[in-house]
């Protein structure tokens, strides 16, 4: 039996799908208030057959409820863990550090009181150092906790609680994805990018980060736990492109004009202020100091490893995009 949390989300809805696909035995984790039609959805993107669906087993918990951890991982050998909360809004601060690094703790606990034979946990390059000058990142760049948002420690810091249950006799493989390019709920997570070139984002920045499909996202994590390797850590990362390149295919694709406005570190600085003014009003935060910083910076990742690793070929991103769009269309046209 495998156990998935995170399952109603962007990657854990793909990995879901892929998992019933191979039709291995899968139990998932939902929240009381999570949304399993998105996870249907998602699976209607890829194929007609709905039993694929059914074939998986829901179980009511939360990564913060140790009991529920136990009783889900009963009989379980493999863990996949996705959950976590993707937000740079400070009002969410609080409750994102705590599900991400004690959420994370919790699962480590329960899979080595539980006896599970692997777990593959899900960081990011947020919780991977950066370099000066656009010089490439790898798995190896330290980490500082001096320059890095609340997300990134709160990845970091999970991370460390998976590095942490290594010690302790769990195998364990961590992936640490780029931005991730899919289909999922609109508007939440990495699909915002989307929304938010729907309606109508006139402005870029010059700022470079990496992205990855989360098919591959997806393929590499299955690949990673069906494998003898252990105890490594891999980025995940088709490409490196500039915001600016970005939003321009985003914009093309979904038939919108293209941004054309620079928004350099003055005017950046003085969005994310007003912004912050304007959600004092009930308006909804979209750019914060740390979206804002992370806009502007220029970081490039390396894909060496994971490709010396598994010998993937990663999905363009043009065609991530691509294939992206047509499924937001499908949504918001009609
Ligand atoms: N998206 C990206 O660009 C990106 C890049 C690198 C790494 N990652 C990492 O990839 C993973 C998945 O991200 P995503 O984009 O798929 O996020 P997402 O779409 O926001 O999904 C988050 C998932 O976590 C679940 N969750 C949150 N708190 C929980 C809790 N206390 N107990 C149980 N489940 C909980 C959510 O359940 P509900 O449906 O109930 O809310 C949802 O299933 C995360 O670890 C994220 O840090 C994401």
């Amino acid at each position: 039996m495998i156990f998935v949390t995170g399952g109603t989300g962007l990657l854990g809805a793909h990995l879901l799908f892929d998992l019933v696909s191979q039709n291995k035995k899968v139990r998932a984790l939902k929240r009381e208030s999570s949304n399993i039609d998105i996870v249907k959805k998602v699976f209607g993107y890829y194929s007609h057959d709905s039993t694929l669906f059914d074939n998986i087993e829901w179980v009511e918990g939360n990564t913060l409820d140790i009991v529920s951890l136990d009783q889900a991982l009963q009989a379980v050998k493999t863990v996949y863990h996705c959950a976590a909360v993707v937000s740079f809004n400070p009002k969410e601060r609080d409750e994102m550090m705590k599900i991400n690094i004690e959420g994370t703790a919790n699962v480590v606990n329960a899979c080595l009181h539980a006896g599970v034979e692997k777990m593959c946990h899900v960081s990011s390059t947020a919780a991977i150092g950066k370099k000066q000058g656009g010089e490439l990142i790898s798995e190896e760049t330290e980490w500082d906790n001096k320059k890095s948002s609340y997300y990134s420690k709160s990845k970091y810091w999970s991370e460390q609680e998976v590095w942490r249950g290594k010690e302790e006799g769990l195998n364990i493989v961590v992936v640490n994805p780029s931005i991730i390019i899919g289909p999922g709920k609109w508007g939440r997570s990495s699909t915002n990018v989307f929304t938010e070139v729907w309606k109508g984002l006139k402005y870029y920045t010059l700022g470079v980060n990496a992205f990855v499909d989360v098919k591959d996202v997806s393929k590499c994590m299955l690949q990673l736990m069906d494998s003898k390797t252990n105890n490594e850590q891999y980025l995940l990362v088709s490409e490196n492109l500039s915001f600016k390149d970005l939003f321009i295919q985003i914009a093309l694709a979904l038939g919108k004009n293209v941004p054309f406005i620079r928004a350099n570190a003055l005017l950046t600085g003085i969005a994310w202020r007003a912004n912050k003014l304007t959600s004092y009003l009930g308006m909804r935060i979209i750019l914060t100091n740390e979206t804002a910083q992370s806009s502007q910076s220029i970081s490039r990742y390396s894909n060496d490893k994971i490709k010396k690793e598994l010998g993937i070929d990663f999905i363009p991103i043009e065609k991530s995009i691509r294939e992206t769009a047509i499924l937001f269309l499908q949504q918001f046209s009609s």
